[in-house]
């Protein structure tokens, strides 16, 4: 490992900055306020931020939360992640008014204590990796910790820029766990290695299925961007999404990866996209429908490959996930995933919901918290929260 872990640090009478993931869905309930939606990524945090107090620090947090395009707006205040997180850690935690300035200095942590720092991206400087606020964000510390995984990928005053302005940095519990589910997935996996990739749009995932065609032994295609790959093959897609301009690119990745890369068999079709709309299931798609899921033969070969995997790397939906029954395809896979010995890493929204629908998310080794940054990971790409750390 070539960066530091909050194990290797001194924390003892120190104060130090913790950069989580608190970027948690709100909604706002009849009284207008906001509620948090789904804690997992505060649940995520406790093991570093507990590690921490238990080490004799006094713990600066400090997240993004939302796009509030560098000005103060209060339906993006991190203030009921404060309320929820003072229940998970069974202590206070103090909620700046900022995240810089005198005021932020006056609440400044004792050991033993917790502070939350306002939004990060309420000053536009966040974004911009500007250097003046970097420095202020350092000036709070005395050590510097990443714990956000899910914010990895973007190289921002927190994440990146402050890094060059701490005495000592290091990756927290939650970073490091990420950072070696992914790394050992993506560079010497226990083989057969299996990777199951699915979503609406080559396009997406164009940089991930060349760089996962490298390193695992069989590529599964599912979901809307199966039907790219079908076109490209010459075979009917009816009235399916297909992107026009990336066949010749399915086309190129079919001829580079050969067998490795394996597509539905068969396919559930519609008229037209509604939950519960009438279906069949066929080998070829005829003109007037819309392949809307992977079919029973499909489930049952990939389900196959799957269960003689020793790594299974998993990111997105087999088919329109969110119009049951056509969420059929993506929760036998993750039943097939979860009855696998191997282990298993999935990143993305979605293969998480159908991984929670079909309650086997304990059977499951790795469930990232970063869509994005899992996905850059995935793609060979070097994240730059993660660089600045090994700097
Ligand atoms: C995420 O939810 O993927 C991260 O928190 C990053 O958020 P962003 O896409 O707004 O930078």
């Amino acid at each position: 490992m070539s960066y530091l872990s909050i194990r290797d640090l001194d924390l003892n009478g120190k104060k130090v900055f913790i950069r989580v993931d608190f970027n948690v869905p709100l909604v706002k309930n009849e009284k207008g306020e906001m509620e948090i939606s789904s804690d997992k990524r505060i649940k995520s945090s406790i093991p570093t931020i507990q590690y921490a107090l238990d080490h004799g620090a006094g713990v600066i947090l400090a997240s993004h939360l939302g796009r509030p395009k560098g000005k103060p707006n209060p339906e993006m205040s991190l203030r009921p992640v404060a309320a929820r997180l003072a229940e998970l850690l069974g202590r206070p935690v103090k909620m700046a008014p900022d995240c810089v300035g005198p005021e932020v200095e006056a609440m400044l942590p004792a050991p033993g204590e917790v502070l939350l720092l306002e939004n990060l991206r309420y000053h536009a400087e966040e974004e911009k990796n500007d250097v003046e606020f970097s420095k202020k964000l350092a000036a709070l510390c005395d050590v510097y910790v990443n714990d956000a995984f899910g914010s990895a990928h973007r190289a921002h005053a927190s994440t990146e820029g402050m890094v060059r302005f701490v005495s000592a940095a290091a990756a927290g519990l939650l970073m490091e766990q990420e950072l070696k589910y992914l790394g050992m997935a993506t560079t010497n996996p226990p083989r057969p290695c299996v990777a199951i990739l699915g979503g609406a749009k080559v396009s997406d995932k164009i940089e991930v299925i060349e760089n996962l065609g490298k390193i695992v032994d069989q590529l599964l295609i599912g979901g809307a961007m199966a039907y790219t790959f079908l076109k490209a093959q010459g075979l009917p897609t009816g009235k399916s999404l297909v992107e026009e301009d990336k066949v010749p690119l399915a086309a190129k990745l079919l001829a580079e990866l050969g067998g490795k890369l394996m597509l539905p068999v068969d396919h559930v079709v519609v008229s037209e996209i509604a939950a519960g709309a009438a279906n069949e299931v066929v080998e070829t798609i005829p003109a007037d429908k819309i392949a809307v899921d992977i079919g029973p033969a499909t489930i049952a070969k990939f389900s196959q490959v799957i269960a003689s995997a020793k790594t299974v790397i998993w990111n997105g939906p087999m088919g329109i996930f969110e119009k049951p029954p056509f969420d059929t395809g993506t929760v036998a896979l993750a039943k097939a995933v979860a009855a696998s010995s191997a282990t298993s890493v999935v990143g993305g929204g979605d293969s998480e919901k159908a991984i929670k629908a079909a309650g086997v998310s304990s059977k499951i080794s790795h469930i990232s918290t970063g869509g994005g940054a899992s996905l850059e990971f995935l793609a060979g790409i070097k994240l730059p929260g993660v660089a600045a750390l090994e700097r």
